[in-house]
């Protein structure tokens, strides 16, 4: 197994790990000090099975299923499908625009995933990246002056998907009852520390959060502006361009991340699963 770095601020590829087949105690403590060392991890070459899939996934955490149902795959609940294919009736397979903003996947809900594990079965040949920005470089970017004033804010998240779904390239189901009453929301630091590496991340994004708690409104907005300012600096970014069967595993309590477009006739077939994680402090 042999891992490199592909940019100064997160991002290694493994090579010549099978994340399907059997994988010893000390190779699993090499990825975990290396996940702790880059944020992100590009397996290369993969070909699992779902069940494969799960089953590596598991061994970071118990998994997450996603609260839109309709896009988890049959017979397998807790993989998502982020994918422009659609089905023998013409109905979307997977999410096709998923993550065209800056976000942290699922911070809106009380206890977040501590990571995500994408996998890449149908890539396109030019366009749908995903951007990778590490949350500790923003958090130490951020003048002395704002850290002090930030240290103890705390910030309400919360899922809008009536804003996602009116965004024009959308084509997504409208929600159920049941999922709409999972939007309530959560309150999360605006300063995170990882539970692993101990090191401080931002933990506020243009995806899902709303607003600074016992902040006024034109203040809060102003605020979570310049904070996101330091957390999209491309300074502070890695773009990953992906192969074929690369499987990413990134992680949520240090990271935000963004996909970009793709070629309307060009397909994009993913599959995801996500680790749980811990009440962010
Ligand atoms: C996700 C996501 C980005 C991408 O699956 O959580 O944001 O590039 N995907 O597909
Ligand atoms: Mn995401």
């Amino acid at each position: 197994m042999q891992i490199n770095a592909l940019s100064d601020v997160c991002g290694a590829e493994v090579i010549g790990l099978d994340c399907g087949g059997p994988i010893d105690d000390q190779a699993f403590e090499t990825i975990k000090q290396a996940f702790a060392d880059h944020s992100v991890l590009i397996f290369r070459d993969q070909n699992l099975s779902p069940e494969q899939h799960l089953e590596f996934s598991r061994h970071w955490g118990d998994l997450n299923s996603h609260i839109l149902t309709q896009y988890l795959l049959p017979g397998y609940p807790e993989l998502l499908a982020v994918s422009n294919k659609k089905d023998e009736k013409g109905e979307p397979l997977g999410i096709e625009d998923a993550g065209r903003y800056w976000h942290t996947d699922v911070s809106y809900e009380d206890v977040p995933p501590m990571g995500s594990l994408l996998y890449g079965l149908e890539v396109p040949t030019e366009g749908g990246d995903t951007l990778f920005a590490s949350q500790y470089r923003a958090y130490e970017n951020v003048p002395e002056y704002l850290k002090g004033e930030i240290a103890s804010l705390k910030a309400r998240h919360r899922f809008n998907y009536v804003q996602i779904q009116s965004s024009e390239d959308s084509n997504r189901k409208p929600l159920t009852e049941e999922q709409k009453k999972q939007l309530v929301g959560a309150v999360h630091p605006v300063v995170r520390t990882h539970p692993e590496t101990g090191r401080k991340a931002l933990y506020v994004n243009p995806g899902f959060t709303e607003s600074l708690i016992d902040v006024d409104e034109h203040e809060s907005r102003a605020l979570l502006d310049k904070l996101f300012g330091y957390a999209t600096d491309p300074a502070v970014i890695y773009r990953h361009k992906w192969q074929l069967r690369d499987l990413v595993f990134w992680d949520n309590r240090c990271l935000m991340h963004h996909a970009t477009p793709y070629p309307a006739d060009s397909i994009r077939h993913m599959h995801r699963t996500t680790v749980a994680g811990s009440v962010p402090v």
